[in-house]
Parts: structure tokens; sequence; C-alpha cells
């Protein structure tokens, strides 16, 4: 792959924000070498991208999405990725979780992946979960539905497995060709990174829509351009500059290092992808005095790469839209860094956007632990005993 290098990174305590890089070239050969332009874009082979996958889980959340996209999503995974779809989907009248199962082990007959496929709401893992008294992700004794919490079961599958990165894949997405440029380039961002703390955010180019008849490409999604605004104010109020840094605000495209990925602390619902940020910020912003003065030291990454491919998924609708947006502004509101201007601008946007809810400040959003606190073997010796709708492929 032959992308541009950060053109601008801006920096906050020890987080270097980097603005959006493209892609050049999606393929550049299995050798490294040095363009003519050296000085503005980088080359990753093939070779280096294939020693990250090796190292690195993709997680594929999922509930109720049709089976013939997750089946295109697999496709698309490099076979070097050990993949984890950790599945929330509906077990009654229809068993869409049988049928999920089914079709991964028809496709992995045929090209032998290695494949972790877990149900959210199997009681073992909630058992697990007790066992090492990780009680926030927990409700009326089983795991809460939604992704953030879907999220954290595949990255302790993944500790499991003793990865190093963790990216993160829907599996509304329909275009097979898309999902392995997302791996690429989250390889690419890990090559690039200069600590071991990094985060790689998905930016895409256009998210096409149908609109009367004709398909046409916008560039920002209705939500992300809000919450990318608002993650910029709040930049803003502490370096005093004017920024438009944050592009990728609500990426659900995004892998993470596994030693960063181990010290945050995740939203549950739809806030987890903007909460990631403001939580960076937070604890290694310099704002708050730091947990880990370890990180301080390194700084951590956080690239921002747009794809070439165009972003295609499910339209889940307005209600869907309306619930993010409250969210996503929720986890920057609720943000203990969060100054008493930026708040009040986020309740006149929610006012505006979501009348039926006026005056109303965003739900606090449910916080869950880090997964650096968990007994790792205690946690895997309970999930192997109990969890029956654990399978490994492969
Ligand atoms: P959007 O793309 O941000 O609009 O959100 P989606 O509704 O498409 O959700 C993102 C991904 O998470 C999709 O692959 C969903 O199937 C999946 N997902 C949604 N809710 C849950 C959940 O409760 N648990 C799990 N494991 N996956 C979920
Ligand atoms: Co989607």
């Amino acid at each position: 792959m032959i992308l541009e290098l950060p053109r601008r990174t801006e920096h906050f305590g020890a987080v270097r924000l980097h603005d959006v890089q493209r892609v050049y070239e999606l393929d550049s050969g299995t050798r490294k070498f040095p363009t003519k332009a050296k000085e503005a874009v980088a080359t990753i082979s093939s070779d280096e991208i294939e020693r990250i996958n090796q190292k690195m889980v993709i997680v594929v959340p999922v509930k109720n999405e049709r089976l013939k996209l997750l089946e295109g999503v697999l496709s698309g995974i490099p076979h070097d990725c050990h993949t984890i779809v950790v599945s929330n989907s509906s077990r009654s009248p229809v068993d869409r979780f049988m049928m999920e199962k089914q079709m991964i082990k028809e496709f992995n007959h045929f090209v032998e992946d290695k494949i972790t496929l877990v149900h959210q709401q199997d009681p073992g893992i909630a058992e697990a979960f007790a066992s090492i008294g990780y009680n926030s992700i927990l409700q009326s004794g089983l795991v809460r539905d939604g992704k953030a919490e879907g999220m954290i079961i595949a990255m302790l599958l993944g500790k499991m497995l003793k990865k190093e990165y963790v990216g993160f894949i829907d599996a509304d997405n329909y275009v097979p060709g898309a999902v392995h440029e997302y791996v690429e380039i989250y390889a690419a961002g890990f090559i690039l990174s200069d600590s071991p703390y990094s985060m790689v955010r998905v930016s895409w180019v256009y998210k096409p829509k149908i609109a009367e008849d004709k398909l046409f490409f916008p560039k920002w999604g209705r939500v992300s351009d809000v919450s990318n605004r608002y993650m910029n104010h709040l930049i803003e109020s502490y370096t005093g500059f004017g920024s438009e840094i944050i592009k990728t605000g609500n990426a659900g495209e995004h892998a993470i290092s596994m030693r960063l990925a181990d010290l945050l602390f995740y939203a549950s619902g739809f806030a987890v992808e903007t909460y990631e940020l403001v939580n960076i910020l937070e604890q290694f912003g310099g704002v708050i005095p730091p947990a880990n003065p370890a990180v301080m030291l390194s700084g951590v990454d956080i690239f921002q790469i747009e794809t070439r491919n165009p972003h295609l998924h499910e339209d889940k609708g307005d209600g869907h839209i309306q619930e993010m947006l409250s969210s996503s502004l929720g986890a920057i509101y609720h943000s203990p860094i969060c100054p008493p201007k930026v708040k009040k601008s986020i309740m006149d946007t929610l006012d505006n956007k979501t009348p039926v809810r006026k005056g109303r400040k965003p739900n606090l959003p449910t916080i869950l632990e880090p997964p650096l606190k968990v007994d790792i073997t205690r946690f895997v010796a309970t999930l192997r005993k109990k969890a029956q709708t654990l399978t490994e492929f492969g």
C-alpha cells in the first residue's frame, strides 16, 4: 500500500492526532521501496502487512444482519487474521444464531480460516464475567445488549489468543473489497506508529446514498458531521486554536493496539466509537492527572486513513440516527473535560435535532471498565467450561 504521511498533527497532551491520510495505491507489492516522494508518502509492503495481520484479530459484531452480508465480510478478511464473530442475533422464533453458525461452518470448509464464534447472551459468558467481578457488563444475569459489550467480549478473546492488535468491522458491509481495504489500512497505521499505544480510524471517502433514483456520493454521514464538530470544539477549548482535526468521531471501522485497548474505558451502546476518543483525551491529554505515566512518555498515535472504496452499509433509518446522535454527543457532554460552553452548545444542537427531548440532557453513557483489569486465565477457564455457544473453527 502507498499512503500519504500525515500532513498535519495536532498535539493534545501526549495524544498525537494525525490529519486524514489518503491511500495512493492499494497494493504496492511485496517489496518496500522508496518512491521519489518519500517525504510525502509511505510505502508499506505486503510482507509488512502480513506480519501485522498474523498478530491481529478482526472482530465482527453482528445483530440480525443478512447472512449474505456477513458472509461477504468474512470473505474480505485476510486469511492471516484470526476472526472473532460476536453475535447478538435473535434465537427465537427463528434461531438466527444457528443460521450464522451453519453458514460459517460451510464457509470455513472451503477456506480453513481461524474463526471464533460466540453468542453475546450465552449464560456461560455472563458467568465468566461474574467469576472475575467484571459486573459493569451484566444486566439481569446476562451480558447487556449493545455493540460495545460485544466488542469487550471479543477483546478478551483476542487477549486469550495473545494477539497484539484488534480491528473492528461491522457485519453490514456490502462490499467485501472494502473490508479487505480496511484491514490493510489498520496494518498500515500500526506500521507507521511510533508508539505501542495506537489507534487507526477509517475515514470514508464517500458513503453513497440513493437520492431521486440516482447514486449520490455525500462526503459525510449525518451523525459524524455533528460529533466531529463537537470533538473539535472540545479540543479547541483547550488548545485555543480552531481545529478541524477530528474527522472520524463515529468510525465503526477502527483498530486499536492491544496495549492501548487494554487501558481504555468503553461506553455502552452507540457512544462507543466517540467515547474512545474522549477517553483517550481524558486519560492521556494531560488535563486530568494521568493514571499511566508510562504511556505519557511514548505518546498515543491516532491515525485517520481515508479509504478508496466507498462505504456501503445497511441504512437503519432515522430513529437509529437520532439515537446515535444523542449517544455520541452524550459521550462528549458528560466528560469531565467538557467545558460548560461546549455543553451548552451540545444542548442547543440536541434541542434542535431531536425536538422530542427538548431541554433534556443527553443520557449518561454506561461505562465498561478497561480489559486490563480482567484475570484472563480465569475468565477463559470459565468460558471454555460454560459457554455452550463458543465455537472455534479451523
Ligand atoms: P451503524 O453502522 O453505526 O449505523 O450501526 P449498525 O446498527 O450497523 O451496527 C454496527 C454493527 O454492530 C453491525 O454489524 C450490527 O449488526 C452490530 N450490532 C448492533 N448491535 C449489536 C449488539 O447488541 N451486539 C453485537 N454483538 N453486535 C451488534
Ligand atoms: Co451499519
